[in-house]
């Protein structure tokens, strides 16, 4: 609502499934197991937005993909440059990137915490600039993007 109300409109409502969420320590209802990603414009006439539809169809196996996507949480390996409180998964921000960017593209992600977008920019040929309102999530970032930019310098 928050958004429409500043003049957005909502293409998608995607439900990230986690496939190993942490347990519910009260076991007094269900077990919260998603997040939404919310996928928005701005509704003018001059705003028009890209979708890779078949890098989509291709990746989910020749079928259209839909707004439901599982996989598990953070896996350690990519959290080797610091702890972050809700760092996500690099598979999440790269599906998000390769179904709406293309190579050269500027993204902007201002509350980038450990800097998972930023790793994926980089990984699929797009530049970046992060903004966070905590200095050690900032440097957590920038050692993850510094490593990633180094891996491609190899
Ligand atoms: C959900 S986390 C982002 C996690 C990130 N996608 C990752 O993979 O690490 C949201 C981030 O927003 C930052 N934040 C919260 N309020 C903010 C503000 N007003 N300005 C800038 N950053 C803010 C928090 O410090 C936190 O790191």
């Amino acid at each position: 609502m928050a958004l429409e109300q500043e003049g957005f409109k909502i293409i998608n409502n995607i439900t990230w499934q986690k496939t190993n969420p942490p347990p519910n320590l009260a076991c007094r209802c269900f077990t919260h197991s998603t997040e939404t990603i919310l996928w928005a414009k701005k509704d003018n006439k001059r705003s028009k937005h890209l979708f890779n539809y078949g890098k989509m169809k291709e990746i989910n196996g020749g079928k259209q993909m839909k707004d439901v996507w599982t996989g598990s949480l953070t896996k350690p390996s990519e959290k080797t440059e610091g702890k972050h409180p809700t760092q996500k998964p690099e598979y999440l921000l790269e599906r998000i990137i390769q179904a709406s960017t293309e190579e050269g593209y500027i993204i902007l992600d201002p509350f980038c915490g450990s800097g998972t977008t930023g790793v994926e920019a980089l990984r699929n040929g797009c530049k970046f600039i992060g903004i966070d309102n905590e200095e050690e999530y900032l440097k957590i970032a920038k050692r993850r993007i510094e490593k990633e930019d180094g891996k491609k310098k190899l």
